[in-house]
C-alpha cells in the first residue's frame, strides 16, 4: 500500500491552498497518496503516515492556530514525521521579518513534533482582492504588490520530502 500524506493547511484568500495543491501533486509523482485538507477541517490524522502542515503569514502572525491544531491531533502526530512551510511576503519584502526567522517560530509552533523541514516561500499580495484599508496601508508601507510564488523552489521543496520523511 502507498504512504499516506495528508497536507494541512490554512489560508484566507487562496494563494497558499494553491501551494498546498502544488506540493500534493509533486508527492503524487513519488507515488504517495496526499490528501489536501483546511486545517480545521481534519478530524484524525490515525490513517496518515505523515504530516505536511502550512500556513500564510497575516500582520506578523500565522494564519493557522498551529499549536491549536497540533495540541488536537498530539497522539499521532507524535508517531509520524511532519514538514511545514508559512507563505508571506517576507521574502520579498524584509521589512516583513527574517523568512529564516519566521520559517524557525513555525518548527517551534510545530513542538513536541519535530519537523524535517520548515521553509519560507514567497506568497501573492494582490489589492485587487483586499478592502479599502487593506489596500490604503499596503500603499503606504510600499508592500510590493504581486504573486510571488516561486513554483520550482516549491516543486524542489516537496521532491524532497518522501526521503527527509524515511520514505
Ligand atoms: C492584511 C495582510 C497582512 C499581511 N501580513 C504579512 C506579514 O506580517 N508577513 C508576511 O510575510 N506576509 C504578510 N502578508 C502577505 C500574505 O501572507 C500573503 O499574501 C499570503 O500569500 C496570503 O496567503 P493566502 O492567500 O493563502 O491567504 C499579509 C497580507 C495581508 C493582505
Amino acid at each position: 500500500m502507498s504512504a499516506r500524506i495528508l497536507v494541512a493547511y490554512a489560508s484566507k484568500k487562496g494563494s497558499t491552498a494553491e501551494i498546498a495543491h502544488a506540493v500534493a501533486r509533486e508527492l503524487e509523482n513519488r507515488g504517495i497518496t496526499v490528501v489536501v485538507a483546511e486545517m480545521n477541517s481534519v478530524t484524525t490524522l490515525e490513517t496518515y503516515d505523515a504530516l505536511v502542515l502550512r500556513t500564510p503569514m497575516y500582520a506578523g502572525k500565522f494564519l493557522a492556530d498551529v499549536p491549536a491544531f497540533i495540541a488536537k491531533h498530539r497522539e499521532c502526530i507524535i508517531h509520524i514525521p511532519t514538514a511545514g512551510f508559512v507563505t508571506g511576503i517576507a521574502r520579498v519584502y524584509p521589512k516583513a521579518g527574517d523568512p529564516d526567522v519566521i520559517a524557525g517560530a513555525l518548527g517551534e509552533a510545530m513542538a513536541p513534533a519535530k519537523p524535517v523541514a520548515v521553509t519560507m516561500f514567497a506568497g501573492k499580495f494582490d489589492p485587487g482582492n483586499q478592502g479599502f484599508l487593506v489596500r490604503s496601508v499596503g500603499k503606504m508601507m510600499k508592500i510590493p504588490e504581486g504573486d510571488f510564488r516561486d513554483w520550482d523552489a516549491i516543486s524542489a521543496w516537496a521532491r524532497e520530502l518522501p526521503g527527509k520523511m524515511g520514505m
